[in-house]
């Protein structure tokens, strides 16, 4: 059985020498390798792969299942020729946890007055400060996701009030939710944090726009973990350079890596981070992706399988 390998446009090496590692008696062939891909076709079963040529996927006659190297689909939303085979998602707990943890530093340093602190000691400046208590401390997560579940309930574990809105009804225990654009404002409007962990999809393009950003406290802190298309970035420099907003952490971009002309460089309410809030773990994902592949071959369902998104938001 062949195993094709596609993390089209990113490193593979790691994703090879993993995959070999936990299928030792699965030929793994590499598309940014291979001399002729029409040769081989045939002999594809599964597809282990990451932003592929929009109507790659349909060139494969034998193929069983797709396996993405990601959570995020937003590459499947262009392609209208996906093989009717089970397309499965990467959803790794290791990278969740690190992306809830991500989520809680921000948090902290932002309620602790941490920054204030660091520029405090640069001015040898001693200065104890008043905080607002966790437990009076308001996160709003945006998108109720694999992601955006685990993220509120490490805040909440750690003693932060969350609450989480979605474009559809979610229900969560422990978790006050919010949903459609009507209840956006509930949402919004007493967040001392919003962590965005909306997918990137047609509805959420410039989702956080300067009318979403218009309902958030000049103290506000915005966390964004998901993709960076998902905000209007000149929407929210201004809300950044006219004080609408006190800090902005982005660990994705619309564009990556983030152009060294960006002005979120610079910017001193900004924190840039290179999308390493959950980055992959290449050998605990090969785990996951070979433990789907037998699901598979011994008829199970495979899991979480993606399913084509409907509603808008
Ligand atoms: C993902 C990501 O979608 O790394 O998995 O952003």
């Amino acid at each position: 059985m062949s195993i094709l390998l596609n993390n089209h446009g990113y490193e593979n090496d790691s994703w090879y020498q993993a995959l070999s590692q936990t299928l030792p008696n699965q030929t793994i062939i590499r598309y940014d390798q291979v001399s002729d891909i029409e040769k081989v076709r045939d002999q594809i079963r599964y597809a282990v792969i990451w932003n592929h040529p929009t109507k790659d996927l349909q060139y494969y006659p034998n193929l069983k299942g797709i396996l993405l190297l990601g959570a995020g689909t937003e590459h499947l939303e262009n392609d209208s020729t996906l093989p009717e085979v089970p397309i499965v998602r990467l959803i790794d707990p290791e990278v969740l946890k690190d992306m809830g943890l991500y989520s809680l530093y921000w948090v902290m340093n932002h309620q602790r007055l941490y920054d204030c602190y660091r520029q405090q000691q640069r001015n040898t400046h001693w200065q104890r400060h008043d905080i607002c208590q966790s437990q009076d401390y308001q996160v709003t997560v945006l998108g109720l996701g694999a992601v955006g579940i685990e993220v509120a309930q490490v805040l909440i574990r750690n003693g932060f009030n969350a609450k989480g809105w979605d474009a559809s009804p979610r229900a969560i225990a422990d978790l006050e939710t919010y949903h459609g654009k009507q209840q956006l404002a509930d949402a919004l409007t007493d967040a001392d944090t919003v962590v965005n962990c909306l997918p990137l999809n047609k509805g959420t393009q410039s989702f956080i726009d300067a009318e979403l950003l218009g309902l958030f406290k000049h103290s506000t802190q915005l966390v964004n973990i998901s993709r960076g298309a998902i905000i209007d970035d000149a929407a929210l420099l201004y809300a950044l350079d006219s004080d609408q907003l006190d800090r902005a952490i982005l660990d994705v971009f619309a564009v990556e890596p983030l152009d060294q002309q960006s002005r979120y460089w610079e910017h001193p309410k900004v924190t840039v981070t290179p999308h390493m809030s959950g980055a992959t773990y290449a050998r605990s994902s090969a785990k996951l992706i070979a433990a789907n592949i037998l699901r598979i071959e011994n008829a199970e369902k495979p899991f979480p399988l993606y399913q084509k998104r409907v509603d808008n938001h």
